[in-house]
């Protein structure tokens, strides 16, 4: 005879699967519809996804950045793409960008830490930590950049002094073809440098060319397709050359920098401060023992902030004059008018912060190349809390890409998008105007914190350069052979080519 089944007859195990059958079945309603609180919370659109992939078949891994921006042109200003079983909100266009950057800040104003930077930073330091480290950490360091003189007239005795180096650097190749993305990204570090480490380094330095290699190829890998799929599935990383070198070139920074701060620290007066690892070990000093356990100002934010800021200080910088001075060889006819008028308005004593006001082509120019060249096309963020936003609702934790080739490309804000052309930063009478989708640096509260520092040197270095030499294409190359295809990382670094730096005096 069949027993009648009866509720109060299930064992404690029949018990506990119903309970989780019966949670899945509730998330499944309250995650898709909300039908429980009556209200519709509406994700953001996206591709259809495959379990495992996601969307990782409509996606190109070598060109991200590029593939999202097609992405929207079908999904919208604001839509969903899984990378694997990772869920990302894709923010594109310069309007939803800067109102989720400046008007919702707190809700995405959050580092996502994928697997790679957690491995690279622990979550200490400034650029993939949150919270109250990262608050401190960044306020400390925005106040000892500026004691130190960032985007006030001291750093600009200092980029003079090292543009002089540069340019002697330059002088060498006799106006015969070389590279000079070594020359200038050692001129570019020397500036952090002197602030970080209170030292100069030169040019022939084996050491601090090894340094700068070991920086610029992390950079790179870690933008590389076989790291996106590592932050998916971190359990690859030890079968990726790419992960063993990138762990490999980690070790080796931190021994450089321990070897720093030790020899700072040997030599380290507390009455005079020199650079910034002083003013770190001062502030040290003056926390309490018993607060000691509690303090930001540990060794591990010490290495970390200081290996974020020389990193994102050396390569964003000497990236942005390498694409400059690329694009014044692909169109000679802006080069032109940008020297017509530094011979006009400064003449041939050294060019200051001041000109640029009475400099408005080259001030345009160096716009336009940094909207073109758009350097750092998505840095990820992600959301401290759920929030609605146009419309959509985007859970708490969600990883966010705020799209800034999106908006330095955006085509309703720049009339020739993906042309070189200062005439979007000049008026009809010629005067240089300001253009809100100019966002390199981005906005809100992420947003790069050594922009006054990174402009100064851009106009310095960028005017003396163009003062002293007529940059063009090695002998047989034409302007059009020159190549502006980017090599990706997690930066978009010019193709490794030759140029001519032919004296003008
Ligand atoms: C042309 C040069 C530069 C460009 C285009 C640039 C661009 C950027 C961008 C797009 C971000 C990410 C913002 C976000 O997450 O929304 C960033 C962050 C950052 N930048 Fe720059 N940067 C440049 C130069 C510099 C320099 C010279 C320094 C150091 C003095 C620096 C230090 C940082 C730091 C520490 C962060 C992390 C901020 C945080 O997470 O709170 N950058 N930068």
């Amino acid at each position: 005879m069949l027993e009648e089944f009866c509720f109060w007859q299930l064992s404690g195990t029949s018990w506990a699967l119903l309970a989780a059958l019966g949670l899945l079945f509730l998330q499944f309603l309250y995650g898709n519809l909300s039908l429980i609180s009556g209200e519709t919370r509406k994700e953001p659109p996206g591709p259809k996804r495959f379990p495992l992939i996601g969307n990782l078949h409509v996606v190109d891994l070598k060109r991200l950045d590029a593939s999202l921006l097609a992405l929207s042109k079908k999904y919208g200003r604001v839509f969903t793409v899984h990378l694997g079983p990772k869920k990302v909100v894709v923010l594109a266009g310069y309007k939803v960008v800067r109102e989720a950057l400046i008007n919702y800040a707190e809700e995405f104003g959050e580092r996502d830490i994928s697997p790679l930077f957690f491995d690279f930073n622990k979550g200490h330091g400034i650029l993939f930590s949150n919270g109250d480290s990262w608050k401190e950490m960044r306020h400390f360091a925005l106040s000892t950049l500026k004691d130190f003189g960032m985007g006030k007239r001291m750093s600009e005795t200092k980029i003079i002094e090292e543009c002089r180096c540069l340019i002697e650097e330059f002088e060498k190749h006799k106006g015969e073809p070389f590279r000079n993305a070594n020359a200038v990204s050692y001129a570019a570090s020397n500036i952090i440098s002197g602030i970080m480490y209170g030292k100069r380094f030169e040019y022939s330095d084996p050491a601090f060319q090894e340094m700068l290699a070991k920086d610029h190829e992390s950079i790179r890998l870690m933008g590389s397709a076989s790291i996106l799929i590592y932050n998916v599935f971190p359990w690859i990383g030890p079968f990726l050359k790419n992960w063993r070198i990138l762990m490999r070139n980690l070790e080796i920074r931190i021994e450089d920098n321990k070897n720093i701060i030790a020899d700072l620290e040997s030599s380290w007066d507390p009455s005079s401060c020199r650079c910034f690892v002083d003013v770190f070990l001062n502030r040290q000093l003056k926390v309490e023992k018993s607060e000691m356990e509690n303090s930001h100002y540990h060794e591990h934010n010490l290495l970390n902030s200081l290996m974020n800021l020389f990193a994102a200080g050396t390569d964003t910088m000497a990236l942005t004059l390498q694409w400059c001075l690329l694009f014044m060889a692909k169109f000679p006819r802006f080069q032109d008018q940008v020297q017509e008028e530094l011979t006009r308005v400064v003449g041939s004593r050294q060019v200051r912060v001041e000109d640029r006001k009475d400099l408005p082509f080259t001030d345009a120019v160096i716009h336009e190349s940094q909207r073109l060249c758009n350097i750092v096309p998505l840095i990820p963020h992600k959301t401290s809390q759920d929030v609605t936003f146009e419309g959509y609702f985007i859970e708490k934790d969600t990883t966010v890409f705020p799209l800034l080739t999106s908006v330095l490309f955006d085509e309703s804000e720049w009339e020739s998008p993906h042309t070189f052309n200062p005439h979007h930063f000049l008026d009809k009478e010629g005067r240089f105007i300001k253009r809100n989708a100019f966002m390199p640096f981005s906005a809100g509260r992420r947003a790069c914190l050594g922009e006054s520092l990174a402009r100064m040197e851009v106009f310095l270095f960028f005017t003396s350069l163009l003062q002293h030499f007529r940059f063009t294409p090695p002998p047989g190359v034409t302007e059009d052979e020159l190549d502006l295809a980017p090599v990706v990382g997690l930066t978009l670094s010019p193709r490794p080519h030759q140029l001519c730096a032919v004296s003008r005096q």
